[in-house]
């Protein structure tokens, strides 16, 4: 079965074809970053006027780049939430106008359940279950213990700031720009962890917080203990790594699975990567880069999975901007 995905959530207007869950055929990815990085974050309705701008080329570039038409795709699973209103609106909009006008089946797809799908896409990988997935994007930091296909359970989340809005907001206040996460671990790079920073650990649960790391890094650049914006980048990034190693060890260790999963955008940090595999008894999943950050193959590969249980979305689907996992 090919999928075709369609993923418009946030700053990326993507279109994938994936085989069978597992194969990718086309993946194309248009990035705002440029536009936003004015800003310094993202502007919701630039964001959804710039998705309107790209959506049809982005299609036809990815059907070109499979060498397909849209008479050999057989189902199609676009985001329906969580993100923002106005960007998730285009996206599926332009779903169900190609699953009417072709006659196709068509889902609706959780973001966050999608980032997941990355450990399916991932050469060389079968993730084996339970599993627990740590999903860390720009605005989730969850972890999800995942026993098959579709049965999920939330073990832990942030309770304040999520890990990649942590990133970002630690860059902007140390002057390295936008988006964070990237720029905090190329100045990382050159710098020495020197700061002390709190652990963030919520005791009794395998809940997360980020808040505390943030407001820290603020008195102390605020009281002029910055010298270095690189060793602050370097304690900062160092912090929050830790953190999350720590607490999905934990969790994994009590839950008993076998086998972790890396996914969202702060799972393309090299940091992260690194430790967790470092750290970890258990075998750790970790996607490429350019499925770790958004991307519709991801959306693609998640609907096969819930189309081959017989799931559809009707046309009457809709966005769901805050939508839980
Ligand atoms: O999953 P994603 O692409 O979009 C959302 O669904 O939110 O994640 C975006 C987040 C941003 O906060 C960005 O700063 C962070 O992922 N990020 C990183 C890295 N690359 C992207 N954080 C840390 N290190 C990175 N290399
Ligand atoms: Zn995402």
């Amino acid at each position: 079965m090919r999928v075709l995905g369609i993923e418009t959530s946030c700053d990326e207007t993507a279109a994938a074809v994936v085989e069978n869950g597992i194969k990718i055929l086309g993946n194309k990815v248009a990035s705002q970053v440029d536009i936003h990085s004015r800003y310094g974050g993202v502007v919701p309705e630039v964001a959804s006027r710039q998705h309107l701008l790209s959506i049809v080329p982005v299609l036809k570039e990815c059907l070109r780049d499979a060498s397909l038409t849209m008479e050999q795709i057989d189902a199609l699973a676009v985001t329906c939430g969580p993100g923002l209103a106005g960007s998730l609106l285009v996206g599926v909009n332009f779903a169900k106008s190609i699953a009417m006008a072709a006659g196709k089946p068509l889902i609706g797809i959780n973001h966050l359940e999608g980032h997941i799908y990355a450990n399916w896409l991932t050469p060389g990988q079968t993730p084996r279950f339970p599993a627990l997935a740590l999903i860390v994007s720009g605005g989730h930091t969850d972890l999800v213990l995942m026993r098959d296909h579709g049965d999920y359970q939330l073990i832990g989340r942030t309770r304040d700031d999520a890990a990649g809005e942590a990133f970002d907001k630690a860059a902007r206040l140390l002057n390295l720009g936008y988006p964070g996460g990237p720029v905090i671990e190329k100045a990382a790079k050159s710098g020495k962890v020197t700061l002390k920073l709190p652990k963030g650990i919520i005791p009794g649960s395998f809940d997360f917080s980020f808040s505390g790391l943030k407001t820290a890094l603020y008195r102390l650049a605020e009281t002029g203990q910055v010298a270095s914006p690189n060793d602050a980048a370097a304690s900062f990034q160092e912090a929050v790594v830790k953190i999350l190693v720590k607490r999905t060890l934990a969790a994994a260790e009590e839950h008993g699975v076998n086998q972790i999963l890396l996914a969202g955008g702060v799972a393309a940090n090299s940091r992260l990567r690194e430790k967790m595999i470092e750290d970890s008894p258990i075998p750790v999943s970790i996607p490429p880069l350019s499925l770790c950050t958004d991307n519709a193959a991801i959306i693609a590969s998640c609907g096969y999975f819930h189309m081959v249980k017989g799931e559809r979305s009707n046309l009457d689907l809709d966005v769901y901007p805050s939508m839980p996992f």
